[in-house]
């Protein structure tokens, strides 16, 4: 019989599709095999009564990232991976942001060097195209493509990051002839503009005052668009981050028209209100995120868009800031005015147990469900199947132990990130990631991180399953 480096004995093994009991045993960083009565092991980790999980796959996560003047984002790939690992993940896709005039290659130079030796899980990047040039388009982003830079996001707000429709169809159009797989923020920034002159007349500048700038038609009405440019130019895309029923609507009718389109809705539009920004001391800057928290009616909506698949991927949206700190939220131009408080909220190690103890214990979608949002979908769309996503032979021994039974309270210091709040603190949660491999190595056990931790290393990846073939589904 094969001797194993690693044994994972007695649990129950989960994948997108299927529920078994099976050991694990693990060689040189991959499973290599599934069956019963696996002895013959350097290792054997006993996990009866846990559930044995791909690791999780958080594909949207923003790390070390400019932020605006004087503003600095809370975590770097360090502490983002370490918080990453302590929530169940093994593997995040991180942001390399395109300044104006910068070329691509030149982006990742920096993105890299900022992750180099840094990080706990393995990482990969989206590359965010602010400045998409004829020779970004036409020289470099097919090269980066053919590297292994399989997907991009486009941003429909912001100030100095937004396109244009007509630079929108012409990054798609590069999409379609290479295969990349085109991620969408959508809001409608000259809405929102008009409405921020509107509250700045009213003298309306509290943190309340983000979420009624930013109302579900600014974010309707671009998600159309979105799939409208994305129709006529006949290429597959992702809208990312969906708050409310309406974006979801019409992520359903691109569908019934026959698009091939991938919706994906993070933690905080099931568990956060508009509400939670309308707070004294300034405590609704916490909240403060791109679409905004909408209303109970839409966390419902976002819960069904979940169960019925109009959603493939669950992710964090991580974008951290510090609370109470001048390069934070309550930064000096930020405690006047709504529009200067940084966009974004932790939340990479919290994704996991809140949709696990939420949606699993609560019986509003299955295990299986569980493990297709939160790894399994991520690894197909972005390029990483089957090496990640999934508890097989021949792929990496990346994987979650959890314990469904494990009760914990959150609070903000067990997270390890580099903010000084969690929109979270004090839920309950049922379900918790106990243990996590990567590549085989126990990286956290209990909440401790093991003595071997920064071993993460860089994805180069394929191309997304959305893409690769027409008519494919994931
Ligand atoms: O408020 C948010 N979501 N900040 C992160 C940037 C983005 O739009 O994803
Ligand atoms: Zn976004
Ligand atoms: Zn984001």
């Amino acid at each position: 019989m094969m001797r194993f480096d690693t044994v994972i004995r007695y649990g129950t093994v989960v994948t997108a599709s299927d529920t078994f009991v099976s050991d694990v045993g693990i060689k040189d960083g991959r499973i290599a095999a599934l069956a019963a009565e696996l002895t013959e092991a350097d290792e054997i980790i006993d996990a009866t009564g846990l559930f044995v999980l791909p690791g999780g796959i958080d594909s949207h996560v923003h790390l070390d990232q400019p932020s605006g003047d004087g503003i600095v984002m809370a975590d770097d790939f360090d502490s983002g991976t370490r918080s990453a690992a302590i929530g169940g993940n093994s593997t995040v896709l991180a942001f390399c942001m395109q300044e104006k005039g910068q070329s691509l290659r030149e982006a990742l130079k920096v993105y890299h060097a900022k992750a180099e030796g840094k990080c706990h899980v393995d990482v990969s990047f989206h590359l965010v195209i602010t400045d998409p040039t004829a020779e970004v388009l036409g020289q470099e982003l097919p090269a980066l493509v053919e590297d292994g830079y399989t997907s991009l996001k486009v941003f429909m707000t912001y100030e100095g990051l937004r396109l244009r429709d007509d630079e929108i169809l012409a990054t798609l159009d590069t999409a379609r002839r290479t295969g990349a797989l085109v991620m969408v923020h959508c809001e409608n920034e000259d809405a929102i503009r008009y409405l921020i002159g509107r509250h700045e007349e009213d003298g309306k500048f509290e943190p309340k005052f983000h979420a009624t700038t930013r109302p579900i038609a600014a974010e309707r009405e671009a998600t159309h668009r979105a799939l409208s440019l994305a129709e006529i130019v006949d290429v597959p895309i992702v809208i990312v981050h969906v708050s409310n029923r309406e974006a979801m609507e019409e992520i359903r009718r691109a569908r019934q028209r026959g698009q091939k389109i991938a919706g994906e809705t993070c933690p905080q539009y099931l568990m956060l209100t508009a509400d939670d920004l309308d707070q004294s001391e300034m405590e609704g800057a916490k909240y403060v995120c791109s679409p905004p928290p909408r209303d109970e009616s839409s966390q419902d909506a976002c819960w069904e868009g979940l169960e019925q698949g109009v959603f493939d991927l669950f992710s964090s949206d991580h974008c951290p800031f510090r609370f109470d700190d001048p390069e934070g939220k309550l930064n000096e131009k930020g405690k006047r005015h709504f529009r200067w408080i940084p966009n974004g909220i932790p939340g990479v190690a919290t994704r996991l147990p809140i949709l696990f103890s939420e949606g699993v214990m609560k019986g509003r979608i299955d295990i299986n469900q569980f493990v297709a949002l939160t790894s399994t979908n991520h690894a197909k769309l972005y390029g990483l199947y089957p090496r990640k996503g999934t508890i097989a032979v021949g792929a990496d021994a990346d994987i979650a132990l959890w314990d469904p039974n494990k009760s914990v309270t959150v609070r903000n210091d067990m997270l390890h990130h580099g903010a000084d709040y969690t929109p979270y603190e004090g839920l309950d949660i049922r379900g918790w990631p106990v243990r996590l491999l990567l590549r085989g190595k126990t990286i956290v056990e209990d909440g401790h991180f093991a003595q071997q931790i920064g071993q993460g290393g860089y994805l180069r990846r394929d191309l997304s399953s959305l893409t690769r073939q027409r008519g494919g589904q994931i």
